[in-house]
């Protein structure tokens, strides 16, 4: 038998209490052990759940019993996840983690000390919830130089843009919608301003690379910007409308982002729709590979965590390596990034705007009293340095190549 602690009863943590104990049969057998859940940690009482019979408030609890050999972090946020989770792999037990700001900013430490242990630290659920592609990146992708990573990396934004397509919808209702369906946070910071598919992006570009990509040195753009004529001119251009992590080997080195882009259907994300996450790789002998699935919500989540509990319990005193170094990996600047710009521009004088910007290419969307247009393609540099001599910009947008 394999006792399990879950720190953090929520609604990821009670989804992994749930998932061990009603599939219990086949995880156990998948495990080869069977899985005992010994602690839940939570400072609030479940009465009338099973949960009240192993709840306990302290951590020490948890660290100090040897009987423990596996702990589920699902507290989110980097403290006091941290504390706990260090002191749980310093006292040799494997963690288990669906929380992105801990593995974004510790995840290369965590790791080291795990493996100083021979133990291991695990977090397929911190990127797209229920999609494997920690595992994928890390175990299976090992011939290829990974040349692209671009997602659809969080499930709140992509189900506003994706209304807001279909629909017509301005940004604040389809957000307010968002909230009263439990969808979106009631504070929405993190989804809408990008910082959560930063920290995503971060953590697969760190994978890819096998050193720490700091989430601090990613440009982060979010959506809130974004409005519903915006989605009219995309409608014209045939295109759609995404927030999108990218991480993409270039000439002179890898840059990572996360920005609003303007999607033709081609592209594999384009059909990605609605809450559900979607992650291209691109290897430079396997080709393009694509991962869709849930992103978020509970069981998706929990079944990557206990997906990692199964694999902790097969390797207990055996660390299966992760390639990802604490050495920082210099990302190059964003602004020396080349794309082509999706611009509109207050007014109707085209003279102006080609003496600003050169050959465009037009987008009527029937809208009075400006322009709209597709730049050439040129770095983040160049365009800011052709936008100032253009009075009235409404707002661009990046079209994906
Ligand atoms: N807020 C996140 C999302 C949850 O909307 O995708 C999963 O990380």
């Amino acid at each position: 038998m394999v006792n399990i602690a879950i720190l953090g009863c929520g609604t990821v943590g009670s989804g992994v209490f749930e998932i061990i104990n009603t599939n219990q049969e086949i995880v156990n057998f998948k495990a080869g052990k069977e899985l005992k859940i010994k602690y839940v940690l939570d400072l609030r009482d479940f009465p009338g759940s099973p949960i009240q019979d192993v709840l306990v408030r302290d951590i020490n609890t948890i660290v100090e019993d040897p009987e423990v050999e596996v702990v589920v972090e699902a507290m989110g946020g980097v403290e006091p996840a941290y504390t706990y989770v260090k002191s749980a792999l310093l006292a040799g037990k494997s963690v288990c983690t669906s929380n992105k700001e801990l593995v974004a900013k510790h995840g290369a430490e965590l790791l080291r000390i795990a493996a100083e242990h021979n133990r291991n630290f695990l977090f397929e659920a911190s990127v797209g919830g229920g999609i494997p592609i920690i595992r994928p990146l890390n175990q299976h992708l090992t011939a290829d130089k990974i040349c692209e990573i671009t997602g659809i990396l969080n499930g709140t934004t992509n189900y506003i843009l994706t209304k807001m397509y279909k629909e017509g919808l301005d940004f604040n209702t389809v957000l307010k919608e968002a909230q009263d369906l439990g969808y979106a946070e009631k504070d929405p910071t993190a989804d809408i301003e990008g910082f959560d598919a930063c920290r995503k992006i971060a953590i697969l570009a760190s994978l890819a690379n096998g050193k720490s990509v700091d989430f601090e040195d990613v440009y982060t753009e979010g959506i809130t910007k974004i409005t519903d004529i915006d989605f009219k001119y995309a409608d014209k251009m045939g295109r759609s409308i995404k927030l999108l992590g990218k991480c993409k080997l270039e000439d002179d080195g890898i840059v990572v982002s996360v920005s609003p882009r303007l999607l033709a259907p081609e592209h594999p994300l384009f059909h990605v729709s609605g809450v559900v996450n979607g992650v291209l790789v691109r290897g430079n002998v396997v080709g393009d590979l694509v991962f869709i699935g849930s992103g978020a919500g509970k069981l998706p989540t929990a079944s990557a965590i206990v997906s990692d509990v199964v694999d902790a319990v097969r390797h207990l005193n055996v660390t299966t390596t992760i390639q990802w170094e604490e050495e920082k990996l210099e990302v190059l600047d964003f602004s020396k990034s080349k794309k082509q710009f999706f611009v509109r521009v207050l007014g109707q004088d085209k003279n102006k705007v080609e003496s600003a910007f050169g050959n465009v290419t037009y987008v009527d969307a029937g809208i009075q009293n400006e322009l709209g247009f597709i730049t050439e393609s040129m770095s983040e540099n160049s365009y800011e340095e052709k936008a100032a001599k253009l009075d009235g910009i409404i707002t661009r947008i990046r079209v994906e190549a």
